[in-house]
């Protein structure tokens, strides 16, 4: 018997929503439903999309809507509505406003999609996968944020450029909240499975990671208006189909913790296994104290967010 085409609704048809739309669309993962607050742009642009089917070969049905009814029974939803960080922003001045559209979304996916996976992309990331958790009630391996797997790609990008490689042979490793407090992890970043530490001196990885951490800032200056979305927008779309195909894949991720790295009641990035019940086991790595003291510093400043700023 066929298998029912899968269902994923997307959240915000902006920059990150769209891209994130695209690249799902190229990779035949399903039923696309791109949902915003303004009807007639999540419509437009798949629309265009839909059209681009035929030139690309992929023919999957993709639809605009501003009503929840059009998301119900999806599979994975990401959600990308949101406003960006503007120059001069950190993402955490994002909180407030955004805050407010997360809650009006996680009612509309608990409303109508309530078996879904969510992936969670809207900034700032950590602090708003929690409220997206908390909104919904969904237990917290079926709510997830995206930040670890572009950060990777990142550090991948840069050490690629330094040692004059390939990008598909390295693999880097980016733990903590999706801001300033990220914690690139050398020791765990890898060409050809040898360590950074073996293929770079000192000063250049500790400019990789500074860089890495500035990654989102440093677009956000060139760009001159509004933040990343390719980069982004394909992250995100690669976690939805490690669900949606339950490929299981390790992939650095905004998990809720409880108990690990020794921390509890906080969603911050750990490297996890993703597959049809969204997060499936939490890796924990072998820190030495300095790496670990960086993730526990990361995850206490969200913490003191949630509680000061969101009343958690
Ligand atoms: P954008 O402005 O291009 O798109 C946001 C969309 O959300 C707009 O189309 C807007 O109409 C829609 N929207 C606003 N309120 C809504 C609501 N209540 N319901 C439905 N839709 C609503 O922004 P962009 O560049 O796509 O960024 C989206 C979010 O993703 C931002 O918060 C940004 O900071 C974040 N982001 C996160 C990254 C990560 O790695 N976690 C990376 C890049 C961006
Ligand atoms: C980024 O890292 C701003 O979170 C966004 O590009």
């Amino acid at each position: 018997m066929a298998r029912e085409a899968r269902k994923i609704a997307v959240i915000g048809a902006g920059n990150v929503g769209a891209t994130c739309a695209f690249v799902m669309a190229e990779r035949k993962l399903g039923e696309i439903v791109l949902l915003d607050i303004y009807e007639g742009f999540a419509k437009g642009k798949a629309l265009d999309m839909s059209q681009g089917g035929q030139v690309l070969n992929y023919d999957g049905k993709i639809t605009g809507t501003s009503d929840y009814e059009d998301i119900a029974g999806s599979d994975v939803v990401v959600v990308t509505s949101g406003f960006p960080r503007q120059p001069g922003m950190s993402r955490e001045d994002l909180i407030g406003k955004n805050a407010e559209i997360i809650l009006q979304v996680g009612t509309g996916i608990r409303d109508y999609a309530p078996d879904a996976v969510v992936i969670m992309v809207t900034n700032p990331l950590d602090l708003m996968t929690y409220h997206m958790q908390k909104v919904t009630g969904f237990p917290s391996n079926r709510v997830i944020g995206q930040a670890g797997i572009l950060d990777s790609a990142r550090m991948t990008h840069f050490v690629s450029e330094a040692i004059g490689c390939s990008n598909e042979d390295v693999q880097a490793m980016v733990l903590g909240g999706h801001g300033d407090t990220m914690v690139p992890l050398p020791r765990y970043t890898t060409v050809g499975g040898i360590p950074i530490t073996q293929l770079l001196d000192e000063k250049t990885i500790d400019s990789i990671s500074k860089r890495t951490a500035s990654g989102g800032g440093e677009i956000v200056k060139l760009l001159e208006r509004g933040s990343a979305f390719y980069a982004p927008g394909s992250a995100a779309a690669i976690m939805a189909e490690s669900v949606l195909n339950d490929r299981k894949r390790m992939l650095p991720c905004s998990a809720l913790l409880n108990g690990e790295y020794g921390l509890k009641d906080v969603y911050i990035g750990v490297p996890v296994i993703l597959g049809k019940n969204g997060v499936e086991r939490i890796i924990e790595l072998d820190l030495e104290n300095e790496e670990l003291d960086s993730l526990q510093e990361s995850a206490n400043f969200y913490k003191s967010q949630l509680s000061e700023i969101l009343g958690y």
